[in-house]
């Protein structure tokens, strides 16, 4: 039998393989790096991994056999509970990043097992964990994150969404968000602006605003916004000195924010506690995180 989970993460666990490159090639470019990595990743690992340390939290994701208990033991590591992953005869997601000496990235993933992620896998475990957040994004099936939403509406839960990523996003997707997570890309896909013009920042909160319960728009070194139906609120950056690599910061910023609203906290709090914790991430090389 199992207690109740403050937060559960709905989400992918990928293998990442990143390369490290001067410059990321261009199409038909053919560019030399000089070293690459396997890490585990995934935004719904990402994501737990970050909420665990701070509360009880469950990871409900879709991987393979082979890297199952390498999985298992980063996130026991973590305190986040691991008894609703499920093991299939499918290769676990595999992301290939590269990252540049600014500390930026780019990333393509072949999904694998998280493809295979079903509604039916993960109600019977939100019947018993009852979480008061459930947090998901978009590298699992849609109608899985739909199942999420719905779950979490019909048992008064908080739904979060990090629309990541972005295509094919509905606005009944995230129109109870509470909060909905995005960046600037992100969040002019969702308001459609043409993403290859600059939308001022007012436009993007405002439209935020229109389309979901509540919002926070994240910005990098520019900082964040949290969006609620009254009031947009600016929450600063956290200085960085040095960014060695941004993978994942955008899904510490997730994991602690949605953390820290199964505590108590409010949006702004909540958001301020984020933005802390990501600009530390983006510090730290992967391999000491
Ligand atoms: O957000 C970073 C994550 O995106 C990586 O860990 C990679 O697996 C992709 O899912």
């Amino acid at each position: 039998m199992m207690t109740k989970v403050p937060v559960a993460v709905i989400g992918s666990v990928n293998i990442d393989i990143t390369i490290y490159t001067r410059l990321r090639p261009a199409a038909g470019e053919t560019v030399l790096g000089w070293q690459f990595n396997h890490f585990i990743g995934g935004k719904g690992f990402n994501q737990a991994l970050a909420a665990g340390p701070l509360v009880p939290t469950t990871l409900l994701s879709a991987v393979g056999g082979t890297e199952h208990s390498d999985i298992v033991e980063a996130l026991t590591d973590k305190e986040v509970e691991t008894q609703d992953l499920k093991v299939l005869e499918e290769t676990t997601g595999h992301a290939f990043i590269t990252v540049t000496p600014d500390g930026e990235n780019s990333i393509v993933v072949v999904p694998g097992a998280n493809e295979h992620l079903k509604p039916s896998d993960i109600r019977p475990s939100l019947d018993i964990t009852q979480p008061d957040v459930v947090l998901t994004q978009r590298e699992i099936p849609a109608e899985t994150v739909a199942a999420a939403r719905r779950w979490a509406e019909e048992n008064s839960a908080r739904y979060a969404l990090n629309a990541s990523p972005v295509a094919g996003i509905t606005a009944e997707d995230v129109a109870t968000c509470d909060p909905l997570i995005v960046n600037i890309h992100e969040a002019q896909h969702l308001v459609e602006h043409d993403p290859r013009e600059t939308t001022p920042v007012q436009m993007l909160t405002e439209g935020l605003q229109r389309l979901t319960r509540s919002a926070v728009l994240t910005a990098g070194e520019q900082g964040a916004w949290a969006i609620q139906a009254n009031s947009i609120t600016y929450v600063p950056p956290e200085p960085v000195t040095h960014v060695v690599d941004t993978t994942g910061a955008g899904d510490t910023f997730a994991g602690v924010l949605c953390a820290h609203l199964a505590l108590g906290d409010s949006l702004i709090e909540a958001a301020r506690e984020a933005s802390r914790a990501a600009a530390e991430v983006v510090a730290v090389p992967r391999a000491e995180r």
